[in-house]
């Protein structure tokens, strides 16, 4: 089992961090690339685990998708119907965006398909994407009644919905506009809260037309588009956890550069600025039909918040490092209406109250969050990622304002979303 150890202590850290590539965004270049007419160009693509289980199965339906290395890659599209049967099951991995999004556009082909996971994903639900296909018209079997991986998936004729769908996830809502690519008459999805937006960005920069009202999104089934190049700006999710090592380290201080601020993604900002942080944003600009800028973060004394509603879809993959930060913020954190955190790669409101409470933090579990009590001084311990890259590196941020040693159990999972995450963390020490 590989154990990474973070020496804590307050680090001063300081330095500049270019964080890789988005991976929402990466996934969603991939998949409509393969669907567009001819050469797609992408830049900044990221290179993890997760991203190459989507370029993996892309190849797998018939797509050449080819390295270029420095975060390039070219995929040559055979449009909207040019994909063909996979040979084998098809593996996701252990990723979720990667099932949700194909299982949706599988479910329109004129062929069949089967799809699995690695066991996180295999336990997570599918339900949620599977019902509303099959009020289109999919064909889904699989284990639960299709609730969980594996699925078969027999390719069907689609039609148009309209679907108010039950849980905020953009997940759901692109495995339905993929699928609307291909069904007769309009898709249309009906969002709880607003959630990330890339697919719609990604289809409008194909030239696909979509018509969104607040959160309501719909799609017809579009002519051919063309291919295009995309740059993939840097993740916030990724960037998230050197804004909070900054922020708890005293005199430290971070430019993180190229940061993707899409508004729907910037729940964490909005969060740990409410909480006293102090981070400027610069160089706003727009790449690829996003907004991008440079996040400078320097060290803050903190305050407790409570964080609920329309701010969770947009902080969700945030929440576990923004309960780093509430460990040392003065008061009483709240996280409410986050149940969605429970069935991420593993459920992350356990996983962080029971690694922060052994280095000595004062978490509890609610049902549907957390409660942090702040300004505790923590200490090193022996903690594990659960198997998930964002618990690993929340503990690690967590572990650089410990007292002493903290090791973290299974470390590796970090390489599904930030391959170099340790190293670039430990460069940052002055
Ligand atoms: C993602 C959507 C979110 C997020 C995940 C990536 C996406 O999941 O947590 O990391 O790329 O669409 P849900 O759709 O389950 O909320």
């Amino acid at each position: 089992m590989s154990v990474e150890i973070i020496k804590g202590g307050s680090r001063r850290l300081r330095g500049e961090v270019t964080p890789p590539g988005d991976k929402s965004i990466s996934h969603r270049s991939i998949i409509l690339s393969s669907l567009a007419l001819g050469k797609s160009r992408v830049s900044g693509f990221l290179n993890s685990d997760d991203a190459t289980s989507t370029a993996n199965a892309m190849r797998a339906l018939g797509i050449r998708v080819e390295t270029k290395g420095g975060g390039e890659i070219q995929i040559e599209g055979k449009g909207l119907y040019g994909l063909r049967a996979s040979k084998g099951v098809i593996d996701a991995g252990n990723s979720g965006t990667t099932a949700r999004l194909l299982i949706g556009l599988l479910s329109a082909q004129p062929f069949d398909s089967r799809i699995t996971g690695d066991k996180y994903l295999r336990a997570r639900p599918m339900r949620r994407v599977v019902n509303p296909l099959r009020l289109m018209g999919a064909r889904i079997d699989g284990v639960e009644d299709g609730g969980r991986l594996p699925l078969a998936i027999r390719g069907s004729r689609l039609t148009g919905i309209s679907y108010q769908s039950p849980v905020a996830s953009a997940q759901v809502k692109s495995g339905l506009l993929l699928a609307g690519l291909y069904a007769d008459g309009r898709t249309e999805v009906i969002e709880p809260n607003p959630t990330r937006d890339h697919t719609e960005r990604m289809l409008s920069y194909f030239g696909v037309k979509l018509v969104v009202n607040d959160n309501v999104i719909a799609i017809e089934k579009p002519d051919e588009f063309m291919g295009t190049n995309i740059s993939v700006p840097g993740d916030i999710s990724s960037a998230a956890f050197f804004i909070v090592a900054a922020l708890i380290n005293p005199n430290s201080e971070i430019l993180i550069k190229n940061v993707g601020i899409n508004p729907l993604r910037t729940g964490v900002l909005e969060i740990l600025t409410k909480m006293g942080g102090n981070i400027e944003i610069l160089d706003k600009r727009e790449v690829s039909g996003e907004p991008v800028a440079d996040v400078l973060v320097r060290s803050s004394d903190l305050r407790s918040t409570e964080i609920g509603g329309d701010l969770i879809p947009k902080a969700i993959d945030e929440l576990p490092v923004i309960s780093v930060a509430a460990c040392f913020a003065e008061g009483r954190t709240i996280i409410k209406d986050a149940g969605e955190l429970r069935v991420k790669e593993t459920d992350r409101i356990r996983a962080m109250t029971s690694e922060l409470n052994k280095l000595g933090a004062h978490v509890e579990e609610l049902k549907d969050g957390m409660s942090i009590e702040g300004n505790e001084s923590l200490r090193g311990a022996r903690c594990s990622s659960w198997g998930d890259h964002r618990i690993a590196m929340a503990i690690a941020v967590a572990g650089t304002r410990a007292r002493g040693e903290t090791e973290i159990e299974n470390a590796v999972a970090v390489a599904i979303s930030y391959p170099g995450f340790f190293a670039t963390l430990s460069g940052l020490s002055a």
